[in-house]
């Protein structure tokens, strides 16, 4: 069994790479530019994780886990144009340096590579990965769509926002997992645990990004701190500050989502704070921590070989970036 750090560093060394042709420059070097700056690469660590549980890494998992970084990649390309993000990974979005008709392009053409990378797969289970794959793709979609909504209506209950965050977040990890453990020959019965335990971990991991984009260390964090507050995400923060805050935060709160005061960051952060949201983001990530490690308890296999997947769920919940 290899530990995260091990499979990072076999990942980036595989990934480091040209993924493009070299013309016209003006297209694909603001693609290459994107995958060169970084990232955790937790999905594609996923895949092969998924895979290691159950069975020797396939070659082919190789070739999956580069697909779905690739898609990742271009599902962020496009986000940071819909949310107006000026940094990622520490550096400038694609459309902030290039313009968002390139990023646009750069993101597409980024999908399309990903699945020359999933056309390379000789598995048997091609089409089984393909479905998933296309499946959790569409979600994507669905969630970043209801995101956009979501800026735009007055309130969301958490439900909405649970449901919302699944489709835009965690299916793609539940599924990197799932791909991998396919691969590895895992049972029905296994797939769907690891499935589980994907997507129960990926709800905690955007809980995590919620919190971070309001509380991170901009240092740290590598995107614009505030952000969503800016673009009025209905965020847990938010949507507990709402429950919660006193009756003056809470009419403040709803006049500043109408508004942009030139300290509306700071003056929805104090509210955020008067109102305890620490303690429910400690408690939010721990509910869905614990349902994902259930499902990794019941896969069918030895306890020693999920310590990898026990030390990605620890990173996940209390990453700083
Ligand atoms: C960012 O994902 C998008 C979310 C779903 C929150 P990551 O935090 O995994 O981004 P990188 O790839 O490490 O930059
Ligand atoms: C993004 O959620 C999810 C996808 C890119 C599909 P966010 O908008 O919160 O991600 P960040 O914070 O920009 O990474
Ligand atoms: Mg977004
Ligand atoms: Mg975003
Ligand atoms: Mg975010």
């Amino acid at each position: 069994m290899q530990s995260f750090e091990q499979l990072l560093q076999a990942f980036n060394a595989s990934f480091e790479k040209e993924h493009f042709p070299a013309q016209p420059a003006s297209l694909y070097q603001p693609a290459q530019y994107f995958l060169s700056i970084g990232g955790k690469r937790v999905r594609p660590v996923s895949v092969l994780m998924g895979n290691e549980l159950f069975d020797e890494i396939a070659p082919d998992s190789w070739q999956v886990a580069t697909a779905i970084e690739l898609f990742h990649n271009f599902t962020l390309i496009h986000d940071d144009i819909m949310d107006k993000a000026p940094l990622r990974r520490g550096m400038e979005t694609v459309h902030s340096r290039y313009g968002e008709p390139t990023a646009l392009l750069a993101g597409d053409v980024m999908l399309v590579v990903a699945y020359d990378y999933l056309n390379k797969v000789h598995s048997p289970h091609l089409q089984k990965l393909i479905r998933i794959f296309n499946d959790t793709a569409k979600a994507v979609c669905e969630g970043q769509q209801l995101d956009m909504d979501f800026e735009k209506q007055p309130t969301v209950s958490m439900a909405d926002y649970l449901h919302m965050i699944t489709l835009k977040t965690s299916v793609l990890l539940a599924a990197s997992l799932q791909m991998g453990a396919v691969l590895g020959g895992a049972s029905e019965g296994n797939q769907q645990h690891i499935y589980a335990f994907g997507k129960n971990l990926g709800i905690a991991f955007q809980v995590q990004d919620d919190y971070l984009d309001a509380f991170g260390d901009p240092q740290k964090f590598g995107k614009q701190v505030g952000g969503d507050i800016l673009a009025n995400k209905k965020t847990f923060l938010l949507i507990k500050a709402l429950e919660t805050a006193s009756a003056a935060d809470g009419a403040r709160l709803q006049e500043l989502l109408h508004t942009q005061p030139a300290d509306k960051v700071a003056q929805v952060l104090a509210i955020y704070r008067r109102a305890g949201v620490d303690e429910w983001a400690r408690t939010l990530k721990a509910e869905y921590d614990a349902k994902a490690l259930q499902h990794l308890e019941a896969i069918a296999v030895v306890n020693r070989r999920k310590a990898p997947l026990q030390e990605l769920a620890a990173f996940l919940l209390q990453r700083e970036y």
